[in-house]
């Protein structure tokens, strides 16, 4: 049971004030019950303003189709943000959403969003090794050996004390390739081709643990149903 004001405002709907206002003017119901008091405490699931329902209010989880060319950051100085392809009452959420781990500005694809600290904590801690899977273009031909090199678990990257863990590279074309890997070190899939000489021209995420696009197209997103 929450107290109306304060999950209308968490939910990014309205300050607490405006809520008040709109319980007032009987904007808001629980269940058919047109709600009388801010200070009710109420069921999430059955609270509904202007005759919808409260959005994820229990948490929020999305499948963000990040463009290349915007950032994962909130602040504008680097150009367009991801958070600019949300709704803004996303951002109005207490805590607000954030995407779950970062992809660089150059990159496109998969990226989670969402308020729920325990998803960002159990996809970004290296213990938990989620995978994720890109698709990689390449400045140069990729030779069949470099498959077993990046199984080995002996790339290491500059600067970095500690090889990184063994991923699975699958060549698809002559500069195109498939990488997974459980770790999720800055620029990684970037530096590990480096290390190999290569360059990355695209890069492109297509799954994160168990979420895929789904057809999402760039600047599109989903909302992640409960139990998915
Ligand atoms: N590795 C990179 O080099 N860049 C990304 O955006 C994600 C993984």
């Amino acid at each position: 049971m929450r107290r109306l004001d304060q999950l209308l405002s968490s939910l990014g709907y309205c300050s607490r004030r405006e809520a008040a206002a709109a319980v007032k003017a009987g904007r808001v119901r629980i269940g058919a019950v047109v709600a009388k008091r801010p200070d009710e405490k109420v069921d999430p699931r059955l609270v509904t303003l202007d005759g919808e329902v409260l959005e994820a209010p229990d948490g929020l989880l999305a499948v963000l189709h990040k463009p290349a060319g915007c950032v994962c950051t909130h602040s504008e100085g680097e150009g367009p943000t991801i958070y600019a392809l949300l709704p803004p009452r996303w951002l109005n959420r207490n805590p607000p959403v954030t995407s779950v781990g970062r992809l660089d500005k150059e990159t496109s694809g998969l990226l989670l969003i969402t308020d729920i600290g325990s998803i960002v904590h159990e996809h970004t801690s290296p213990r938990a090794a989620v995978e994720k899977v890109y698709e990689v273009e390449l400045d140069g031909d990729l030779r069949p050996p470099l498959v077993e090199i990046f199984a080995s678990g002996r790339i290491m990257l500059r600067g970095e004390e500690k090889p990184c863990l063994p991923a699975r590279l699958e060549i698809t074309g002559p500069r195109t390739a498939r990488l997974t890997i459980t770790e999720g070190r800055y620029h990684q899939v970037r530096r590990m081709f480096a290390s190999q000489g290569l360059h990355v021209e695209r890069l492109h995420r297509t799954r994160c643990g168990g979420f895929t696009l789904d057809g999402l197209q760039p600047g599109e997103w989903r909302m992640v149903g409960a139990g998915e």
